[in-house]
C-alpha cells in the first residue's frame, strides 16, 4: 500500500473525534467514508448539519460534501470493502467504578472481521487503556462466524495512532499538530503512516521527524492517558496553591506567572480556578488509576489529582455562603455553562456541579452561556429556581451577585458600570478568576476570586 496517492479511509464513529478527524483527512485530499451507527446522526450529516457545535467542522462537512471528498453512510460493511484504512473513533466511556468501558470498540471489532476481505490497516484513535489495540488484533484475528479457519489475521495490522484534539479547537488542533504519536508493532508500517500525514506535512511545511514519534501500540496508548492525566495533575497542583493564596491572601495569578517562566514548567494549565471538567480529563484520570490497579502499580498520586478536582466546587460554594449566609433567598446571575469558552459541552462540567448545590438551597438562578443554554435545557432540564438570560447583564438584573463559571473572552469585556446599576447587591463570584480585581473593585463591586 506504500505511497498510494488516491486511498480511502473509513473513520468509524462521527463524534468529537471522529468527524474531526474524518474531514480533516478528507481536506488533506483524502476519499474518506464516515460511519456511524446512529441513522439519524449519518441522516443530518448528508444535509450539511452537525449535530453538536466544535469551530470549523460546519464549514468543512458542507466544503468535502461538495467536493465528494467525504461521503456519510451507516453501512460498515460497503465502507470496509472500500477503503484501505479503517478508523476506530467510537466511545469509550466510563463504568460507575471509573474503569474505561471499551465495549463499543470490541463490537466494532467483531463487526470489521466479519466484513474484511482483503488487507487492511486498522487504526485504533478512540482513547484507550493500555492493552486495548491487543485485544482489538485478537478479535479481528478470530475465525468469522460459521468459518473454521482464521481469517482477517493475515489480512490486519493494528496501529494506535491516539487523538490529542481539543474540544473547540479539534480542527485548530488537526492541522496543526504538536506530535502525532504512532503505535505499531511492525515497523514495515511506518511508510504507509507517512504517507497518510504526508499531505499534511506539505501544507504545513513539517518534516515527518519534526512531529510523528514511532513507538509500540502499549506505549502510545499509555502516552494518551498519560497526558491527560499529567495535565489534570498540573491544574490540581495549582488548584491546591491557590486555596493557600486564599487562606493568607496571597495571588496565585503571580505565582502561576513566576513558576511557569521556568520552561521545565511552563505557562499552560496553571489558571487557578474551579477545576477542570468536560469528557476527557476526568474520564481518562479515571481509566488511568484503574490501569494501574489493573497492573498493581500504586498510582495515588493520581487519586490525590481527582480528589482535589472534585473539592473545587465546595471552596467555591463556601465563598458564597461565607459572604450569603441564607442562600435560600438570594438570586445570582450565572455566566457561563460549558466545561470551557468555546464549546457547548457540559458533561462534568464545574458550573453543573455548583448550579445542582445552588438549587439544593433554593437559590434563585438565571443563567447564560453563549453557546451552552440549548444543550443545558435538554440534557438537564429547567426548574422553577432557573431562568435563561439573553445576555450577562440581562443575568445579572436584580440578582445578589454574579458567579463567573466559564471563562468565556466576553465575560471580561461587559460593561461594569450598566453592571452595577442592574444589582441588587454588586458582589462577583470569579470562579476563573479571569476579572481584574483592582478594575473591579475600583468599580464599586465586592470581589472574591479563588486565590487572586
Ligand atoms: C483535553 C486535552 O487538552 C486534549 O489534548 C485531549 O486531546 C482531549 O482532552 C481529549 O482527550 O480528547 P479538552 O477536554 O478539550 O482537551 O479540554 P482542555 O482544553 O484540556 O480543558 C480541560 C479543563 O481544564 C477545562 O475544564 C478547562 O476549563 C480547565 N482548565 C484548563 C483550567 O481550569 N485551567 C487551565 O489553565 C486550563
Amino acid at each position: 500500500m506504500n505511497h498510494k496517492t488516491n486511498m480511502t479511509l473509513a473513520v468509524f464513529g462521527l463524534g468529537h473525534v471522529g468527524l474531526p478527524t474524518a474531514l480533516g483527512f478528507a481536506d488533506l485530499g483524502w476519499n474518506v467514508i464516515g460511519v456511524d451507527s446512529d441513522r439519524s446522526k449519518v441522516e443530518s450529516l448528508t444535509k450539511g448539519h452537525v449535530p453538536f457545535f466544535e469551530d470549523g467542522v460546519d464549514s468543512l462537512l458542507k466544503k468535502h460534501l461538495k467536493s465528494d471528498k467525504f461521503v456519510v453512510s451507516s453501512d460498515s460493511n460497503w465502507a470496509v470493502n472500500q477503503a484501505d484504512i479503517l478508523f476506530i473513533c467510537v466511545a469509550t466511556p466510563e463504568y460507575k467504578d471509573g474503569s474505561a468501558d471499551i465495549s463499543q470498540i470490541e463490537n466494532l471489532a467483531y463487526q470489521l472481521r466479519d466484513s474484511i476481505k482483503s488487507y487492511k490497516i486498522v487504526i485504533q484513535k478512540s482513547t484507550t487503556p493500555v492493552n486495548t489495540a491487543e485485544k482489538i488484533r485478537i478479535i479481528l484475528s478470530q475465525p468469522k462466524e460459521n468459518e473454521e479457519v482464521q481469517s482477517a489475521d493475515k489480512f490486519v495490522d493494528v496501529v494506535v495512532i491516539p487523538e490529542f484534539l481539543r474540544e473547540g479547537k479539534a480542527i485548530e488542533d488537526f492541522f496543526n499538530p504538536q506530535r502525532i504519536v504512532v503505535g505499531l508493532d511492525d515497523m514495515s508500517l511506518k511508510e504507509t503512516i507517512i504517507n497518510l500525514y504526508m499531505p499534511l506535512f506539505q501544507k504545513i511545511g513539517k518534516e515527518e521527524q519534526d512531529l510523528m514519534i514511532f513507538t509500540d501500540t502499549r506505549s502510545a496508548e499509555i502516552s494518551k492517558n498519560a497526558a491527560n492525566s499529567f495535565l489534570a495533575t498540573k491544574l490540581s497542583f495549582i488548584n491546591m496553591v491557590s486555596d493557600l493564596c486564599l487562606k493568607v491572601g496571597a495571588n496565585i495569578d503571580s505565582v502561576s506567572r513566576s513558576i511557569g517562566a521556568d520552561p521545565r514548567i511552563g505557562t499552560d494549565f496553571l489558571k487557578a480556578g474551579i477545576g477542570y471538567g468536560g469528557e476527557c480529563l476526568p474520564k481518562d484520570l479515571n481509566s488511568f488509576i484503574d490501569s494501574g490497579k489493573t497492573n498493581g502499580v500504586n498510582f495515588s498520586i493520581l487519586e490525590e489529582v481527582q480528589k482535589v478536582n472534585d473539592n473545587r466546587v465546595t471552596v467555591y460554594l463556601s465563598q458564597i455562603k461565607d459572604t450569603l449566609p441564607n442562600l435560600k433567598d438570594m438570586s445570582f446571575a450565572v455566566w457561563g455553562l460549558a466545561f470551557k469558552p468555546n464549546t457547548d459541552e457540559i458533561r462534568n462540567s464545574p458550573a453543573i456541579n455548583i448550579i445542582n448545590k445552588l438549587i439544593e438551597e433554593y437559590a434563585k438562578l438565571r443563567l447564560y452561556d453563549p453557546l451552552a443554554m440549548p444543550v443545558f435545557k435538554n440534557q438537564i432540564g429547567t426548574s422553577e429556581l432557573i431562568s435563561f438570560a439573553s445576555d450577562p447583564i440581562d443575568a445579572a438584573v436584580d440578582s445578589n451577585g454574579v458567579l463567573i463559571l466559564t471563562d468565556w473572552p466576553q465575560f471580561k469585556e461587559q460593561d461594569l458600570s450598566k453592571l452595577f446599576q442592574v444589582m441588587k447587591t454588586p458582589i462577583i463570584f470569579d470562579g476563573r478568576n479571569m476579572l481584574d480585581r483592582d478594575f473591579v473593585t475600583e468599580s464599586g463591586f465586592e470581589y472574591y476570586g479563588l486565590g487572586i
